[in-house]
């Protein structure tokens, strides 16, 4: 008999196909998240589950599933699943790293000239006829070329966004929650692991690319806003809680920052109240890895996680191989 398993919502085919071959494959095909009584309802009888970040994945989901033999995240943050009690029930579970590295480094690059230059301010004013012809002193933006960018978590999409500036002679400041160095990055950009503060004062542009962690829930907040420049813009297509949204509308609104580009939200779908109202901002909806390509690399490498699970094998990308080392 194909083991049961569980797709929490509609991915590009190619996964689901994969999962086909080996497996019987319930698929969520509405195009919205599953409530939480649907998810806990439907992995009664699976074995396996392919799920999304909106799925938390925590001791309830493992009680509500108690034939699960693993759990493949279609994402490289896992901060929605609770991997050591997954561990502790001795259950794999598996993210898509690696895949979405570069989609999501060149949507930060997008975002940073967006607002560096204004560009869907100064398309709105071309689509609704204000321009009344060129002028010296109109829309003025910042420069990009040979100014400092501090990357907050030098990880793969940090470290990919990074070495995207070479052409752009920008020298590089880097933190890293683990304190350790970025060898590519010292090499390649001459880049300098310094600290927090040190970035945030010392950098024309900041770039997110953490974690959500405890640790790193608001790191962006009142104070560490305040630390940077004026004319400083932050970019954000990590994880929202990472920034204090309500701070950050009001270091936007009172001239403490210049900018933002955001992919990501505290609370998602929702942003923080004025956000939007703010023409210094740049605002997308969570689509760091939203191309065909990184999307379908997405749902394969999911997909085959989810397989070598269910033979017992561990997953390419496993967040807890101990799990399958004990035998
Ligand atoms: C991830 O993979 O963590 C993204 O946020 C969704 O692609």
């Amino acid at each position: 008999m194909k083991p049961k398993v569980l797709v929490t919502r509609m991915i590009p085919h190619s996964g689901i196909e994969l999962l086909e071959t080996c497996c019987e494959v319930e698929v969520n095909a509405e195009d919205r998240p599953l409530t939480r009584a649907e998810l806990l309802d439907r992995v009664r009888d699976k074995a396996g589950v392919l799920g999304l970040m909106a799925d938390r994945i925590d001791g309830e989901f493992f009680d509500a599933a108690p034939h699960l033999r693993g759990y493949a995240n279609y994402a490289v943050g896992y901060d929605n699943i609770d991997v050591p009690e997954a561990t502790k029930r001795r259950i794999p579970v598996a993210n898509t790293p690696g895949v979405l590295t570069d989609a999501t480094a060149e949507l930060a690059w997008a975002l940073l000239f967006a607002v560096a230059r204004r560009v869907v301010e100064l398309d709105q004013i071309m689509r609704s006829g204000q321009w009344s012809g060129w002028g010296p002193m109109q829309f003025l933006g910042a420069d990009v070329c040979g100014k400092t960018l501090g990357i907050v978590g030098a990880g793969r999409i940090g470290t990919a966004m990074a070495l995207m500036s070479k052409g752009f002679r920008m020298p590089v400041l880097y933190t890293n929650a683990s304190g350790r160095r970025n060898e590519v990055l010292e090499k390649e950009l001459g880049a300098c692991l310094v600290s927090l503060e040190e970035l945030l004062e010392r950098s024309d542009y900041v770039s997110l690319h953490a974690p959500l962690t405890p640790q790193s829930r608001h790191l962006f907040n009142a104070n560490t806003l305040a630390r940077m420049k004026k004319t400083a813009i932050l970019i954000n297509t990590s994880r929202g809680p990472l920034i204090k949204e309500d701070d950050l509308v009001h270091a936007l609104k009172t001239g403490q920052l210049s900018g933002a580009g955001l992919d990501v939200y505290e609370f998602e779908p929702r942003m923080a109240e004025g956000l939007a109202a703010l023409p210094n901002t740049v605002l997308l909806p969570h689509v760091g890895s939203a191309t065909e390509t990184t999307r379908t690399n997405m749902a394969i490498l999911a997909a085959r996680n989810l397989l070598a699970m269910l033979r017992n094998e561990r997953p390419e990308t496993c967040l807890n191989p101990e799990v399958l080392a004990q035998g």
